[in-house]
Parts: C-alpha cells; sequence; structure tokens
C-alpha cells in the first residue's frame, strides 16, 4: 500500500515536471537565427546579429504572452553546416522560426526542411530571386539581386553610360545581376561588351580587372556579396581605371556601408542602385541608425542590418496577430502581406511572391559630415522583383 501510494505520488510528480516544462516550451516563442559570424560572409552575421537584438531592445522581449527567445548559430557561410544547424534548431530546440541566411546557396540548402517541418524560413540576408521558389514557408526581408540590377541598368544609359563590362561573383545572386544587367541595358540601347566571373571564395579581382582596363568600356558594373567591395574598390584605384575614364558602378552590395567609410576619397561620385542607405533621409532611418551605432560602439548598419531589423518586425507582428498561436502556417499567413514603414523606406511583402516590394535608390558617394556615405538622389517606387515571372 505505501508503495503504492509513494509511486502515486512519484507519478504526480513527474507528471507536473513535465507539464511544467511543457508549459515554458508553449509560452516560449523560439527563432533560430542562422547566420555566419566567422569566414568571408562574417560582417553579414555581425550587422544581422546586431539588428535583431537591437529590435527586441526596443520592442520588447514577449509578444502576445509569449516569451521571445533568440537562439543563434554561427554556420560560418557553409551550406552544408547551415543544414545541420537547421536539422538540429527544428528537431531539439523546436524552434518556431528559422531566419538569417548569409548567403543563397544556405537559403537553399535549409529550404526542404523548412518545407518539411512547416516552419517559416525569413531571409533576411541572401539576394537571388529564385530563392523565395524553394519552398513555400520562405518570406524575403532582404532584397532581390534583379531589383538593384535593373533599376541600375536604367539610370546608366541616360548617363553616358552605353557600353559595359560586368564583374559578377560566380554564384546565384552573381549571375543574376550579369543576366538583369545585361537583358535591360540592352533593351534601354547600350551593350555589355564582355561578361567576367570572379570566384565567390578567396576571389583575386587583379587579372579581371587588368582585362577591363585594356577592354576600356565606359564603365564597369561590379556584383560582390557585401563585405568583398572595399577590395575591389581598391584595386580599381590602385589601377588607375578610374583615371583612364573608366566608371566604376555597381550594386550597393560594392559601396556597402559596413566598409563605405574606409575605402577613402577614392570612392567618392561612385553611384550604385540599392534599397537601403544608412543615409537614408527619414525620421525613422536616423532613429534606427543612431541607435545601432549606440549599441554597437558606432559601427555603421548596413542593408544587412535592416533585412534583420525588418524580418525580426515581421515575425513580431505575426506572432501579434495570430494573438501567441505560433503554429507556422498561420504565421506564415499573418506574414504574408505586412506593410510598413521601414528605415530602407516604405515595404512590403507580396502575399503572392512571399518576396520584398520596395524603392530602388540610386545613391552617389558624397562626404558628410567628414564621412563618405551612399547619398540618394532618386527613386524607382515600389519595385516588385523583376525575376518573378508571374
Ligand atoms: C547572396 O548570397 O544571396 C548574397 C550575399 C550577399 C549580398 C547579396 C547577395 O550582398
Amino acid at each position: 500500500m505505501k508503495k503504492r501510494l509513494f509511486l502515486t505520488a512519484t507519478a504526480v510528480a513527474v507528471a507536473a515536471l513535465g507539464a511544467t516544462s511543457a508549459m515554458a516550451q508553449a509560452d516560449t516563442f523560439k527563432i533560430g537565427l542562422i547566420v555566419p559570424l566567422t569566414g568571408q560572409q562574417a560582417s553579414t552575421g555581425k550587422q544581422i546579429e546586431a539588428a535583431t537584438k537591437l529590435y527586441m531592445a526596443q520592442n520588447g522581449a514577449s509578444v502576445a504572452g509569449k516569451k521571445i527567445e533568440l537562439i543563434i548559430k554561427d554556420d560560418g557561410g557553409i551550406p552544408d553546416a547551415s543544414k545541420r544547424i537547421a536539422q538540429e534548431l527544428v528537431v531539439n530546440d523546436k524552434v518556431n522560426v528559422l531566419a538569417g541566411f548569409g548567403l543563397t546557396p544556405i537559403a537553399l540548402a535549409v529550404a526542404p526542411i523548412a518545407t518539411q517541418s512547416k516552419t517559416p524560413q525569413i531571409i533576411m540576408a541572401a539576394a537571388t530571386s529564385i530563392i523565395t521558389e524553394a519552398s513555400p514557408y520562405i518570406i524575403r526581408t532582404s532584397f532581390t539581386i534583379p531589383q538593384s540590377a535593373v533599376a541600375m541598368a536604367d539610370w546608366a544609359p541616360k548617363n553616358g553610360i552605353k557600353k559595359v563590362v560586368t564583374l559578377v561573383s560566380d554564384y546565384g545572386p552573381g549571375i543574376d545581376a550579369e543576366k538583369f544587367f545585361k537583358d535591360r541595358l540592352l533593351f534601354n540601347g547600350g551593350q555589355v561588351i564582355e561578361s567576367l566571373r570572379v570566384p565567390l571564395r578567396g576571389p583575386d579581382f587583379a587579372p579581371f580587372l587588368q582585362k577591363v582596363r585594356d577592354i576600356k568600356p565606359d564603365a564597369l558594373f561590379v556584383f560582390v556579396p557585401s563585405g568583398a567591395g572595399a577590395a575591389v574598390m581598391k584595386q580599381f584605384l590602385e589601377r588607375g581605371m578610374d583615371k583612364a575614364g573608366i566608371k566604376l558602378i555597381g550594386t550597393g552590395d560594392l559601396t556597402d556601408d559596413d566598409q563605405l567609410n574606409d575605402m577613402g576619397d577614392g570612392a567618392l561620385n561612385v553611384v550604385t542602385s540599392h534599397h537601403y542607405s544608412a543615409a537614408h533621409p527619414s525620421a525613422l532611418n536616423k532613429k534606427f541608425v543612431d541607435a545601432f551605432e549606440k549599441a554597437n560602439k558606432g559601427l555603421r548598419p548596413n542593408f544587412m542590418a535592416v533585412g534583420g531589423y525588418d524580418g525580426m518586425r515581421v515575425i513580431y507582428e505575426a506572432l501579434r496577430a495570430t494573438k501567441g498561436a505560433g503554429g507556422g502556417d498561420a504565421l506564415l499567413a499573418a506574414m504574408k502581406g505586412q506593410i510598413f514603414e521601414s528605415p530602407r523606406g516604405p515595404m512590403f511583402i507580396d502575399a503572392q511572391t512571399r518576396d520584398v516590394v520596395h524603392n530602388m535608390y540610386l545613391r552617389k558617394v558624397e562626404k558628410k559630415d567628414g564621412k563618405l556615405y551612399n547619398v540618394e538622389f532618386d527613386v524607382i517606387k515600389d519595385m516588385k522583383d523583376p525575376g518573378k515571372t508571374r
């Protein structure tokens, strides 16, 4: 009898413990953030990590009665690592949302896990057009390379640039940049006379730039991923290509706010197209930049930070709209169609494509208060991804 009583009590205690941890589980909303904090893409991870933490500091760590837990993992920019980490986050940590994704191959490697587990996958960095089609659970808050490339191909021929050589990183976004820039330039009466591709890992730009110097086009159009722009700029200037009359243009990844101020005055007047500049003149952006710099020892936020910050907004509001319910399908539905003001300007998640619709700005590098900035001088409003055929 005594033994039976003891057993029953133990069973009750164990059940109570189970209930408590289940309750703790149910009271917590987990975001698994997978970013490169080491390796070639480390600046992307650092920017996104800082931005997601800032969003939480500004907006509180609980939403609709749930405590938000941000689980940050470093994938080193290696797709196999990201895939393994995503699996662990879904199976062991039971995350409600996966977020981050510093490179296109990483976003694509994780997509099947999002689909199988019905977990929303928020793309905060990667930018190849096709990504959103890899899983119906993908939502993108970064940008698409065709948006940037087309904006530049519209601006260039109206500004005396007719013959262009393209130089891109040889993988998804680079190939998008090359194709969309070339086709649109041709449509606008210009011409790409040579297309060059450099390896993503450990690129040496020197032989490619020498070739461009020999060809002597009106301009060199460049796409390299965030973090690689300063090396291109340095070698372009060292070869005196600007003095030889070759203009440097590109998507805004080239004059990345993370590195721009260290590029030197040689970067002055370089024109790029992009969705975000730290110099974007809005009250909201000024507040964002000031708070970000204050929280990160003066680090200037770049477009990766904004992708992370807006991604958190999309997650928070989806959780609020579903009253803390947290299921993958309900969250996804509440993410589609969100419309809000971002530090980049107005922004919209297209419910059909799950991709970002936002302004594309033409910007020129200028000096303001002794520092280099991408100063916006023109805008193409509410641009959808030109890569979507639907
Ligand atoms: C990408 O891999 O999709 C990517 C990475 C960095 C960028 C843009 C695109 O700056």
